[in-house]
Protein backbone atom coordinates (compact mmCIF):
# COMPACT_ATOMS: atom_id res chain seq x y z
CA UNK A 1 0.00 0.00 0.00
CA UNK A 2 1.63 3.75 -0.86
CA UNK A 3 2.39 5.38 2.34
CA UNK A 4 -0.41 8.45 2.06
CA UNK A 5 2.38 11.09 2.45
CA UNK A 6 3.81 9.86 -0.65
CA UNK A 7 1.26 11.80 -2.39
CA UNK A 8 3.41 14.08 -4.13
CA UNK A 9 3.37 17.48 -4.37
CA UNK A 10 0.84 18.47 -1.08
CA UNK A 11 1.83 22.15 0.58
CA UNK A 12 0.44 21.96 4.35
CA UNK A 13 -0.52 25.03 6.24
CA UNK A 14 1.72 25.48 9.31
CA UNK A 15 -1.38 24.10 11.27
CA UNK A 16 -0.52 20.87 9.79
CA UNK A 17 2.90 20.93 10.30
CA UNK A 18 3.57 18.05 13.40
CA UNK A 19 2.06 18.59 16.75
CA UNK A 20 1.66 22.01 18.46
CA UNK A 21 2.41 24.19 15.82
CA UNK A 22 -0.80 26.92 16.99
CA UNK A 23 -0.83 30.37 15.98
CA UNK A 24 -0.32 32.72 19.34
CA UNK A 25 -0.77 36.52 19.51
CA UNK A 26 -1.84 36.39 15.22
CA UNK A 27 1.66 36.52 14.84
CA UNK A 28 3.60 33.98 15.64
CA UNK A 29 3.93 29.77 15.37
CA UNK A 30 4.70 27.87 18.33
CA UNK A 31 6.46 24.82 17.51
CA UNK A 32 6.24 21.97 20.26
CA UNK A 33 8.53 22.77 23.42
CA UNK A 34 11.27 20.56 23.58
CA UNK A 35 11.03 19.27 27.33
CA UNK A 36 7.19 18.88 26.83
CA UNK A 37 7.62 14.83 25.95
CA UNK A 38 9.22 12.44 28.68
CA UNK A 39 10.88 9.80 26.89
CA UNK A 40 10.94 6.20 28.75
CA UNK A 41 13.41 4.67 26.51
CA UNK A 42 12.88 1.22 28.27
CA UNK A 43 9.97 0.43 25.73
CA UNK A 44 8.87 1.65 22.34
CA UNK A 45 6.10 3.64 23.96
CA UNK A 46 6.72 7.36 25.09
CA UNK A 47 4.43 8.53 27.69
CA UNK A 48 3.78 12.30 27.44
CA UNK A 49 3.13 14.58 30.67
CA UNK A 50 -0.23 14.22 29.95
CA UNK A 51 -0.32 10.54 30.05
CA UNK A 52 -1.02 10.08 26.06
CA UNK A 53 1.04 7.21 25.03
CA UNK A 54 2.78 7.29 21.45
CA UNK A 55 5.30 5.27 19.53
CA UNK A 56 8.73 5.13 18.84
CA UNK A 57 10.20 5.44 15.46
CA UNK A 58 13.82 3.66 15.46
CA UNK A 59 16.07 5.63 13.44
CA UNK A 60 19.78 5.40 11.93
CA UNK A 61 21.74 8.15 10.95
CA UNK A 62 23.89 8.28 7.39
CA UNK A 63 27.25 10.50 7.22
CA UNK A 64 28.30 12.17 10.72
CA UNK A 65 29.62 15.98 9.31
CA UNK A 66 25.91 17.93 9.10
CA UNK A 67 24.44 14.01 10.26
CA UNK A 68 25.63 15.09 14.26
CA UNK A 69 22.83 17.69 14.36
CA UNK A 70 19.93 15.05 13.21
CA UNK A 71 21.67 12.61 15.60
CA UNK A 72 21.26 15.62 18.22
CA UNK A 73 17.97 16.44 17.11
CA UNK A 74 16.71 12.79 17.19
CA UNK A 75 18.29 12.37 20.85
CA UNK A 76 16.14 15.16 21.69
CA UNK A 77 12.78 13.86 20.43
CA UNK A 78 10.89 11.20 22.22
CA UNK A 79 8.89 9.88 18.99
CA UNK A 80 12.99 8.69 18.48
CA UNK A 81 15.06 5.90 19.02
CA UNK A 82 18.83 6.09 17.94
CA UNK A 83 19.69 3.10 17.23
CA UNK A 84 23.10 3.11 15.16
CA UNK A 85 25.27 5.84 12.85
CA UNK A 86 26.99 5.17 10.28
CA UNK A 87 30.00 6.68 8.58
CA UNK A 88 33.23 6.04 6.11
CA UNK A 89 35.50 7.76 8.38
CA UNK A 90 35.94 5.42 11.22
CA UNK A 91 37.99 7.76 13.70
CA UNK A 92 35.11 10.14 12.91
CA UNK A 93 32.56 7.42 13.41
CA UNK A 94 33.62 6.51 16.87
CA UNK A 95 34.67 9.81 18.07
CA UNK A 96 30.70 10.50 17.15
CA UNK A 97 29.48 7.30 19.07
CA UNK A 98 31.10 8.12 22.43
CA UNK A 99 30.06 11.65 22.07
CA UNK A 100 27.09 10.65 21.85
CA UNK A 101 26.31 7.26 23.85
CA UNK A 102 25.64 5.15 20.57
CA UNK A 103 27.00 2.02 20.87
CA UNK A 104 26.43 0.54 17.18
CA UNK A 105 28.34 1.85 14.63
CA UNK A 106 29.41 0.72 10.48
CA UNK A 107 31.82 1.96 8.65
CA UNK A 108 29.85 0.65 5.83
CA UNK A 109 26.22 2.15 5.60
CA UNK A 110 24.76 -0.63 3.89
CA UNK A 111 25.46 -2.93 7.18
CA UNK A 112 23.20 -0.11 8.87
CA UNK A 113 20.41 -0.55 6.42
CA UNK A 114 20.51 -3.95 6.29
CA UNK A 115 19.07 -4.10 9.39
CA UNK A 116 15.32 -4.82 10.32
CA UNK A 117 14.71 -2.83 13.34
CA UNK A 118 15.95 0.32 11.78
CA UNK A 119 13.05 1.77 10.28
CA UNK A 120 14.21 5.41 9.18
CA UNK A 121 17.28 6.92 8.33
CA UNK A 122 18.75 10.74 7.70
CA UNK A 123 21.17 10.34 4.83
CA UNK A 124 23.71 13.81 5.16
CA UNK A 125 26.36 12.59 3.04
CA UNK A 126 28.32 14.61 0.58
CA UNK A 127 25.90 15.12 -2.58
CA UNK A 128 27.39 12.62 -4.79
CA UNK A 129 26.22 9.64 -3.00
CA UNK A 130 22.81 10.94 -2.31
CA UNK A 131 21.60 8.74 -5.18
CA UNK A 132 23.34 5.59 -4.38
CA UNK A 133 22.58 5.37 -0.34
CA UNK A 134 19.03 6.80 -0.80
CA UNK A 135 17.78 4.17 -3.34
CA UNK A 136 19.87 1.89 -1.22
CA UNK A 137 17.37 2.96 1.96
CA UNK A 138 14.63 2.95 0.01
CA UNK A 139 15.37 -0.65 -1.20
CA UNK A 140 15.62 -1.66 2.32
CA UNK A 141 12.16 -0.19 3.28
CA UNK A 142 13.47 2.50 4.97
CA UNK A 143 11.90 5.89 5.43
CA UNK A 144 14.27 8.48 4.24
CA UNK A 145 15.20 12.35 5.70
CA UNK A 146 17.64 13.31 2.42
CA UNK A 147 19.89 16.41 2.90
CA UNK A 148 19.69 19.03 0.29
CA UNK A 149 20.27 19.03 -2.36
CA UNK A 150 18.52 16.37 -3.65
CA UNK A 151 21.35 15.08 -6.12
CA UNK A 152 23.89 16.64 -8.12
CA UNK A 153 21.95 16.86 -11.35
CA UNK A 154 17.67 15.94 -12.11
CA UNK A 155 18.95 13.20 -14.06
CA UNK A 156 20.14 11.32 -10.38
CA UNK A 157 16.72 13.58 -9.15
CA UNK A 158 14.32 11.95 -11.03
CA UNK A 159 16.02 8.75 -10.95
CA UNK A 160 15.53 9.29 -6.69
CA UNK A 161 11.70 10.45 -7.13
CA UNK A 162 10.84 7.33 -9.04
CA UNK A 163 11.90 5.30 -6.28
CA UNK A 164 10.02 7.13 -3.44
CA UNK A 165 7.09 7.10 -5.33
CA UNK A 166 7.69 3.04 -5.74
CA UNK A 167 8.60 2.30 -2.50
CA UNK A 168 5.17 4.21 -0.80
CA UNK A 169 7.97 5.21 1.83
CA UNK A 170 7.85 8.72 3.97
CA UNK A 171 10.96 10.87 1.90
CA UNK A 172 11.48 14.34 3.82
CA UNK A 173 13.83 17.11 1.81
CA UNK A 174 15.76 18.12 4.76
CA UNK A 175 14.76 22.27 3.49
CA UNK A 176 15.82 22.97 7.49
CA UNK A 177 15.14 26.88 6.53
CA UNK A 178 11.51 25.90 6.17
CA UNK A 179 11.04 24.28 9.40
CA UNK A 180 12.26 28.08 11.14
CA UNK A 181 9.09 30.03 12.77
CA UNK A 182 9.66 33.01 10.77
CA UNK A 183 9.26 30.84 7.42
CA UNK A 184 6.58 29.58 8.72
CA UNK A 185 4.73 32.21 9.61
CA UNK A 186 5.30 33.57 6.35
CA UNK A 187 4.11 30.53 4.34
CA UNK A 188 0.90 30.88 6.49
CA UNK A 189 0.09 34.34 5.86
CA UNK A 190 0.68 33.86 2.28
CA UNK A 191 -1.56 31.45 2.09
CA UNK A 192 -4.42 33.48 4.04
CA UNK A 193 -3.73 35.95 1.44
CA UNK A 194 -2.48 38.70 3.55
CA UNK A 195 0.51 39.46 0.95
CA UNK A 196 -2.58 39.74 -1.97
CA UNK A 197 -0.30 38.59 -5.13
CA UNK A 198 2.99 37.98 -4.58
CA UNK A 199 5.08 40.06 -7.42
CA UNK A 200 8.51 39.98 -6.25
CA UNK A 201 10.78 37.91 -4.50
CA UNK A 202 14.32 38.64 -3.75
CA UNK A 203 16.56 36.35 -1.65
CA UNK A 204 20.27 35.19 -1.37
CA UNK A 205 22.91 33.99 0.85
CA UNK A 206 26.18 35.61 0.49
CA UNK A 207 29.21 34.49 2.21
CA UNK A 208 32.28 36.51 2.82
CA UNK A 209 35.04 34.37 3.21
CA UNK A 210 35.61 30.69 2.43
CA UNK A 211 34.96 28.31 5.05
CA UNK A 212 35.29 25.01 2.61
CA UNK A 213 38.53 22.99 3.97
CA UNK A 214 41.33 21.98 2.05
CA UNK A 215 40.43 19.67 -0.86
CA UNK A 216 36.59 19.05 0.61
CA UNK A 217 34.26 17.98 -2.12
CA UNK A 218 32.45 20.68 -2.14
CA UNK A 219 34.87 22.39 -4.54
CA UNK A 220 34.62 19.66 -7.12
CA UNK A 221 31.99 20.15 -9.30
CA UNK A 222 31.85 16.73 -9.87
CA UNK A 223 31.09 15.49 -6.46
CA UNK A 224 28.93 18.41 -6.32
CA UNK A 225 27.34 19.42 -8.41
CA UNK A 226 28.29 22.86 -8.27
CA UNK A 227 29.21 25.70 -5.84
CA UNK A 228 27.23 28.03 -3.64
CA UNK A 229 23.72 28.18 -5.97
CA UNK A 230 23.77 24.55 -5.61
CA UNK A 231 25.06 24.53 -1.72
CA UNK A 232 23.47 27.74 -0.28
CA UNK A 233 20.56 29.03 -3.14
CA UNK A 234 18.89 25.58 -3.13
CA UNK A 235 17.66 26.60 0.35
CA UNK A 236 17.10 29.90 -0.21
CA UNK A 237 14.91 29.17 -3.57
CA UNK A 238 13.08 26.82 -2.30
CA UNK A 239 12.24 29.07 0.63
CA UNK A 240 11.07 31.25 -2.13
CA UNK A 241 9.53 28.62 -4.28
CA UNK A 242 7.40 27.25 -1.18
CA UNK A 243 6.30 30.57 -0.37
CA UNK A 244 5.58 31.46 -4.51
CA UNK A 245 3.33 28.04 -4.09
CA UNK A 246 5.87 26.37 -6.71
CA UNK A 247 4.19 27.89 -10.06
CA UNK A 248 5.58 26.60 -13.34
CA UNK A 249 8.52 28.29 -14.15
CA UNK A 250 8.67 30.56 -17.87
CA UNK A 251 12.14 30.93 -18.21
CA UNK A 252 15.53 31.82 -16.15
CA UNK A 253 18.31 33.81 -16.63
CA UNK A 254 21.90 32.71 -14.88
CA UNK A 255 24.88 33.86 -13.94
CA UNK A 256 27.99 32.40 -12.38
CA UNK A 257 31.75 33.90 -11.41
CA UNK A 258 34.10 31.59 -10.90
CA UNK A 259 37.61 34.23 -10.66
CA UNK A 260 37.45 33.77 -6.92
CA UNK A 261 37.25 30.12 -7.27
CA UNK A 262 40.46 29.65 -9.93
CA UNK A 263 42.58 32.24 -8.02
CA UNK A 264 41.99 29.71 -4.76
CA UNK A 265 42.62 26.48 -6.96
CA UNK A 266 46.29 24.33 -6.71
CA UNK A 267 47.23 21.55 -8.13
CA UNK A 268 46.14 19.39 -5.23
CA UNK A 269 43.33 21.21 -4.76
CA UNK A 270 41.80 21.74 -7.99
CA UNK A 271 38.39 23.38 -7.16
CA UNK A 272 36.56 24.02 -10.01
CA UNK A 273 33.04 25.68 -9.20
CA UNK A 274 31.79 28.97 -9.31
CA UNK A 275 32.37 31.17 -6.40
CA UNK A 276 29.44 33.01 -6.43
CA UNK A 277 25.86 32.94 -8.70
CA UNK A 278 23.18 35.21 -9.25
CA UNK A 279 19.79 34.59 -11.19
CA UNK A 280 16.16 35.64 -12.33
CA UNK A 281 13.37 33.20 -12.22
CA UNK A 282 10.18 34.48 -14.33
CA UNK A 283 7.13 32.94 -12.34
CA UNK A 284 4.31 31.73 -14.53
CA UNK A 285 1.89 33.91 -12.33
CA UNK A 286 3.92 36.72 -13.99
CA UNK A 287 5.87 37.18 -10.36
CA UNK A 288 9.85 37.38 -10.36
CA UNK A 289 12.12 36.42 -8.58
CA UNK A 290 16.21 37.49 -7.76
CA UNK A 291 18.62 35.20 -6.06
CA UNK A 292 22.03 35.78 -5.26
CA UNK A 293 24.83 33.56 -3.49
CA UNK A 294 28.41 33.28 -2.74
CA UNK A 295 30.84 31.17 -0.91
CA UNK A 296 33.56 34.43 -1.34
CA UNK A 297 32.98 37.97 -1.78
CA UNK A 298 33.63 41.37 -0.34
CA UNK A 299 30.13 41.98 1.57
CA UNK A 300 30.01 43.65 5.19
CA UNK A 301 29.45 40.42 6.70
CA UNK A 302 30.55 37.13 7.14
CA UNK A 303 27.01 35.76 6.06
CA UNK A 304 24.26 37.72 4.93
CA UNK A 305 21.06 35.66 4.69
CA UNK A 306 17.54 37.39 3.44
CA UNK A 307 14.10 37.06 1.82
CA UNK A 308 11.94 39.74 1.01
CA UNK A 309 8.44 39.26 -0.66
CA UNK A 310 6.19 41.84 -2.11
CA UNK A 311 2.81 41.25 -2.70
CA UNK A 312 -0.02 43.43 -3.84
CA UNK A 313 -1.35 43.98 -0.31
CA UNK A 314 2.04 44.02 2.36
CA UNK A 315 5.28 42.83 2.15
CA UNK A 316 7.88 40.77 4.20
CA UNK A 317 12.06 40.89 4.77
CA UNK A 318 13.59 38.11 6.81
CA UNK A 319 17.50 38.97 7.40
CA UNK A 320 19.97 36.98 9.02
CA UNK A 321 23.32 38.37 9.46
CA UNK A 322 26.28 37.22 10.90
CA UNK A 323 28.86 39.84 11.42
CA UNK A 324 32.85 39.70 10.98
CA UNK A 325 32.86 39.57 15.18
CA UNK A 326 30.29 36.51 15.27
CA UNK A 327 27.67 38.14 16.36
CA UNK A 328 23.75 36.85 14.75
CA UNK A 329 21.45 39.57 13.73
CA UNK A 330 18.12 38.06 12.93
CA UNK A 331 15.12 40.15 11.82
CA UNK A 332 11.44 39.35 10.34
CA UNK A 333 9.07 42.38 9.61
CA UNK A 334 6.09 43.13 8.02
CA UNK A 335 4.96 45.58 6.13
CA UNK A 336 1.98 47.19 4.74
CA UNK A 337 -0.40 50.25 4.38
CA UNK A 338 -3.44 50.97 6.99
CA UNK A 339 -5.02 53.98 7.36
CA UNK A 340 -3.35 55.77 4.74
CA UNK A 341 -0.18 55.01 7.20
CA UNK A 342 2.61 53.06 5.94
CA UNK A 343 3.57 50.60 8.49
CA UNK A 344 6.37 48.19 9.86
CA UNK A 345 5.64 45.47 12.12
CA UNK A 346 7.86 42.56 14.13
CA UNK A 347 6.44 39.43 14.67
CA UNK A 348 6.82 37.72 18.11
CA UNK A 349 8.32 34.57 17.31
CA UNK A 350 7.44 31.61 19.43
CA UNK A 351 11.08 29.35 20.06
CA UNK A 352 10.19 25.52 20.50
CA UNK A 353 13.38 25.46 22.37
CA UNK A 354 15.70 29.03 23.55
CA UNK A 355 18.52 27.16 24.65
CA UNK A 356 18.98 26.21 20.93
CA UNK A 357 20.43 27.85 18.32
CA UNK A 358 18.01 28.95 15.28
CA UNK A 359 19.66 26.60 12.88
CA UNK A 360 19.61 23.97 15.73
CA UNK A 361 15.73 24.14 16.20
CA UNK A 362 15.36 23.94 12.54
CA UNK A 363 16.36 20.91 12.55
CA UNK A 364 14.93 19.87 15.57
CA UNK A 365 11.49 21.05 13.71
CA UNK A 366 12.30 19.29 10.97
CA UNK A 367 13.26 16.39 12.64
CA UNK A 368 9.85 15.99 14.49
CA UNK A 369 7.89 16.52 11.41
CA UNK A 370 9.63 13.63 9.79
CA UNK A 371 8.62 11.19 12.58
CA UNK A 372 5.09 12.64 12.46
CA UNK A 373 4.76 11.65 8.50
CA UNK A 374 5.96 8.72 9.65
CA UNK A 375 3.88 8.00 13.16
CA UNK A 376 0.44 9.78 11.72
CA UNK A 377 1.22 8.96 7.65
CA UNK A 378 0.24 12.80 7.19
CA UNK A 379 2.02 14.04 4.10
CA UNK A 380 5.76 15.80 4.16
CA UNK A 381 5.44 19.93 3.53
CA UNK A 382 9.05 18.89 1.65
CA UNK A 383 8.55 15.96 -0.06
CA UNK A 384 10.50 14.77 -3.00
CA UNK A 385 8.91 16.65 -5.62
CA UNK A 386 9.91 20.06 -4.36
CA UNK A 387 13.40 18.76 -4.16
CA UNK A 388 13.31 18.04 -7.98
CA UNK A 389 11.46 21.33 -9.10
CA UNK A 390 14.45 23.11 -6.85
CA UNK A 391 17.03 21.04 -8.59
CA UNK A 392 15.40 22.25 -12.08
CA UNK A 393 15.65 25.75 -11.50
CA UNK A 394 19.12 24.98 -10.23
CA UNK A 395 20.11 23.29 -13.31
CA UNK A 396 18.82 25.85 -15.61
CA UNK A 397 20.57 28.80 -14.18
CA UNK A 398 23.66 27.23 -14.47
CA UNK A 399 22.66 26.27 -18.26
CA UNK A 400 21.77 29.72 -18.76
CA UNK A 401 24.84 31.41 -17.34
CA UNK A 402 26.52 28.52 -19.72
CA UNK A 403 25.06 29.67 -22.53
CA UNK A 404 24.73 33.55 -22.21
CA UNK A 405 21.00 32.79 -22.68
CA UNK A 406 17.40 32.45 -20.83
CA UNK A 407 16.48 28.82 -20.66
CA UNK A 408 13.28 27.45 -20.17
CA UNK A 409 13.69 24.72 -17.59
CA UNK A 410 13.50 21.30 -18.60
CA UNK A 411 15.13 22.36 -22.17
CA UNK A 412 19.06 22.07 -22.53
CA UNK A 413 21.11 24.79 -23.68
CA UNK A 414 21.51 23.10 -26.50
CA UNK A 415 17.75 23.60 -27.40
CA UNK A 416 14.28 21.87 -25.73
CA UNK A 417 15.24 18.34 -23.88
N1 LIG B 1 20.89 21.55 5.79
C1 LIG B 1 22.05 22.08 6.13
O1 LIG B 1 22.10 23.05 6.87
C2 LIG B 1 23.32 21.48 5.61
C3 LIG B 1 24.55 21.97 6.08
C4 LIG B 1 25.72 21.38 5.60
C5 LIG B 1 25.66 20.34 4.69
N2 LIG B 1 24.45 19.90 4.23
C6 LIG B 1 24.38 18.78 3.29
O2 LIG B 1 24.67 17.58 4.00
C7 LIG B 1 25.43 16.69 3.21
C8 LIG B 1 26.75 16.40 3.92
O3 LIG B 1 27.45 17.62 4.03
P1 LIG B 1 28.53 17.83 5.21
O4 LIG B 1 28.77 19.29 5.32
O5 LIG B 1 28.11 17.09 6.40
O6 LIG B 1 29.80 17.14 4.55
P2 LIG B 1 31.02 16.49 5.33
O7 LIG B 1 32.04 16.16 4.32
O8 LIG B 1 31.38 17.35 6.48
O9 LIG B 1 30.40 15.16 5.96
C9 LIG B 1 30.00 14.09 5.16
C10 LIG B 1 30.27 12.80 5.94
O10 LIG B 1 29.86 11.71 5.12
C11 LIG B 1 30.82 10.68 5.32
N3 LIG B 1 30.81 9.76 4.18
C12 LIG B 1 31.39 9.90 2.98
N4 LIG B 1 31.16 8.81 2.21
C13 LIG B 1 30.42 7.97 2.97
C14 LIG B 1 29.86 6.68 2.75
N5 LIG B 1 30.02 6.03 1.58
N6 LIG B 1 29.18 6.10 3.74
C15 LIG B 1 29.01 6.73 4.93
N7 LIG B 1 29.52 7.94 5.20
C16 LIG B 1 30.19 8.57 4.22
C17 LIG B 1 32.16 11.39 5.44
O11 LIG B 1 33.13 10.59 6.08
C18 LIG B 1 31.75 12.61 6.26
O12 LIG B 1 31.92 12.41 7.64
C19 LIG B 1 25.59 17.37 1.86
O13 LIG B 1 24.60 16.92 0.98
C20 LIG B 1 25.38 18.84 2.17
O14 LIG B 1 24.89 19.58 1.07
C21 LIG B 1 23.30 20.44 4.70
Amino acid sequence: MVHPAAEAGHILVPEELGADITPRDGAGVALPPADRLRADRSDRAVRLEDEEVTERVRVGVIGLGVGRHHVEAYRRTAEAELVALADANETLLRQRQREYGVETGYTDYRALLERPDIEAVSVAVPNDLHRQVVLDALAAGKHVLCEKPLARTVAEGREIALAVRQSGRVFLMAFNNRFRPESQLLKRLVEEGVFGDLYYLTTGWLRRRWILPRGSWFGYRERSGGGPLIDLGVHMLDLALWLAGFPPIRRVVGFTHDRLARARATPEDPVDVEDFAAATVFLETGAVLHLATSWVGHIEARDRVWLEVLGTQAGASLVREVTLAGTVEERCALHEERHGVALTSTPLLVRTDPALSTYQESILNEVRHFLQCILTGQPPIAPVEHGLRVLEVLEAIYQAAAAGREIEPGQTAAGPA
